[in-house]
């Protein structure tokens, strides 16, 4: 039995004479750069978020920078964010002179720990930017009332969450921007890099998207320094074809995580918690064992891959150390600590069979068990 951990030429072979289509039309059409596929996609994209705008651009890390440099943030000031997450999240900020400053994670959703978020603003703090990881919403009712109260900007990095809900609502919806990533393993993957940018504020929307193209608005005319940072046509038309599946692979998806939940038997093994009110679309199926290296080599003897996501807090990355004023160089944060040594990744995508994940759960309950 093969089994990958994301499957994307099985998915791929489904939508075959769609996607193929798709691209045969770009490429017939010659409108390589903001081609009229870039616009479909903004606009369906923002359809199923529930947003007012979205803006395509390169990938989900200049999404994030763009956004902090639409919202006038500038070099010495500080953004609050959680040092478990993807490298990306940080490092937006960080590329702009701005100090990331961490917070601590919950021990259950893995997410920011609203509680610490108040303590750790300061009079340089300008925004918050939680991270849906693994696919569930952070506490965005407490997060916005924080930041309503500091008048701080929110930037959700909405990376791994696209179609999960909170109180009904899709993630993304919430903050002045939201930022995601298309890259081929997230759960709505392009066949390159891509990413977006979503507001309901018309003035960060025509300022984003300005940036995004080299500070201008009108062509050889330049209002600021900008990126360029567009949504490639041909990735935009994938994008369309594959965003109408996106509910269904979600459900397909949950459908895998409540058979993981099932079959994991053992007691030692910590299943992913899913909070109230909220859904949780398992971009990633994470679970927490003590003896977790050798738990992956064990599987991957029985050839099951799995990934740790994330190895190393962020506040221990040397390229964080190594900024001027980053005041985090000799915390603690000790949940992401602790959880960086125990979380592993299990094969999660929607092309899963059942035969599969009952081999997987088989192969980590047995191992778990003789702990
Ligand atoms: C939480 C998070 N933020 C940001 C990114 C960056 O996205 P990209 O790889 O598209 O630049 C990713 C994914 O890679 C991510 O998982």
């Amino acid at each position: 039995m093969t089994i990958q951990m994301v499957d994307l030429v099985t998915q791929y072979k489904k939508l075959k004479p769609e996607i193929d289509s798709a691209v045969a039309k770009v490429l017939e059409s010659g409108q390589f750069i903001l081609g009229k596929e870039v616009g479909e996609f903004e606009s369906a994209a923002s359809h199923y978020v529930g947003v007012k705008h979205a803006i395509g651009c390169a990938s989900g890390t200049d999404a994030l920078q763009i956004a902090v440099m639409a919202l006038g943030i500038k070099p010495g000031d500080e953004i609050i964010t959680t040092p478990f997450t993807f490298f990306a999240t940080a490092e937006a900020v960080a590329l702009l002179g701005i100090i990331p400053v961490f917070v601590d994670i919950d021990e259950k959703t893995y997410n920011i720990r609203v509680d610490l978020i108040e303590p750790a603003i300061t009079s340089r703090t300008k925004a918050i930017m939680p991270v849906h990881l693994y696919g569930q919403p952070a506490d965005l009712d407490e997060i916005l009332e924080i930041a309503r109260r500091h008048r701080l900007f929110v930037v959700e990095d909405n990376a791994q969450a696209l179609g999960s809900l909170y109180h009904g609502k899709k993630a993304g919806s919430f903050g002045d921007f939201s930022c995601t990533s298309f890259f081929p393993s997230k759960n709505l993957g392009a066949y390159g890099d891509a990413g977006m940018i979503m507001t309901n504020n018309d003035t960060l929307e025509s300022k984003a998207r300005m940036i995004a193209q080299h500070g201008s608005r009108v062509r050889y005319k330049h209002e600021l320094l900008g990126v360029n940072s567009r949504l490639d046509t041909m990735q935009a038309a994938i994008l369309n074809v594959k965003l109408k599946y996106l509910d269904h692979w979600n459900t397909a998806r949950q459908r895998n995580a409540a058979m993981y939940n099932k079959l994991l038997a053992a007691e030692n093994v910590i299943k992913p918690f899913v909070a109230p009110e909220r859904s949780h679309i398992y971009h990633q199926y994470s679970i927490r064992v003590s003896k977790r290296d050798a738990l992956q080599e064990h599987l991957r003897t029985k050839g099951i891959p799995s990934a740790i996501h994330y190895p190393i807090p962020l506040h221990w990355q040397e390229a964080f150390q190594k900024i001027p004023g980053f005041v985090d160089r000799n915390k603690s944060f000790p949940v992401s600590e602790h959880i960086t040594k125990e979380i592993i990744s299990l094969p999660m995508h929607p092309e899963l069979s059942e035969e599969q994940i009952t081999f997987i759960a088989g192969a980590v309950t047995r191992f778990c068990e003789q702990l």
